[in-house]
């Protein structure tokens, strides 16, 4: 490799690993417009997590524990108050359930858009209280409680072991939350 291309190259990379550089064009669910990520808590510091979503689109939370976890408890305090606890619905709709208004929020790319830039009314722009790799667990938690029909799932999901999820190929409901 010539010594500019190297350089040029080494570049590239250094920009690509210090910002949360997007791939994938994230849109607003309602005015259709580009999001701007830059905005974003940790944009500046994304985690591996938060990197690897916007590139692909898909959740890499959703095969993982701890993330469900830790999701789980950024939902009670950031959603629930709207939504209900278990994410039945309340003053916002249930979002467990099969039934969207935004159909996008049947994809980690749209659910991802809906929370971050909001929607109508008391649904605000979550960035404002929330990091990208937190909207990323709570995401996760959201598609370990969902009760609708199997068939309708278009985010990848992890077999039931919940191995770490590396190959997301395996279609199925992933059974990670603690039995209660
Ligand atoms: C202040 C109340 C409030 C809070 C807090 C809130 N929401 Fe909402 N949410 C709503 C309302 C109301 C709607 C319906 C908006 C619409 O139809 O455009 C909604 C809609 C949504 C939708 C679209 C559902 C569908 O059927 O398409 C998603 C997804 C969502 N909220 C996720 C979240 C998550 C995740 C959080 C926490 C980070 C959250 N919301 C916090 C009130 C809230």
């Amino acid at each position: 490799m010539r010594l500019k291309t190297m350089i040029l190259a080494s570049m590239l990379v250094t920009v690509a690993a210090g910002t949360a550089t997007a791939e994938v064009t994230f849109r607003h669910a309602l005015e259709g417009m580009p999001l701007d990520l830059s905005v974003a808590k940790d944009y500046k510091n994304p985690s591996g997590t938060v990197k690897q979503f916007l590139e692909t689109g898909d959740n890499p939370y959703n095969c993982d524990k701890k993330a469900v976890e830790e999701g789980h408890s950024l939902f009670l305090s950031a959603c629930s108050g709207c939504h209900g606890h278990e994410a039945e619905g309340k003053l916002g709709p249930g979002l467990a359930d099969d039934y969207w208004t935004y159909p996008a929020g049947l994809t980690d790319k749209g659910l991802f858009e809906i929370i971050f830039g909001g929607a109508q009314g008391m649904m605000g722009p979550q960035y404002v209280n929330l990091s990208m790799d937190e909207m990323l667990k709570i995401m996760a938690f959201l598609r370990s409680i969902y009760k609708g029909n199997p068939r309708k799932i278009e985010w990848k999901t992890c077999d039931a072991a919940g191995d770490g999820g590396s190959s997301g190929e395996q279609k199925g409901i992933i059974h990670i939350k603690p039995q209660s």
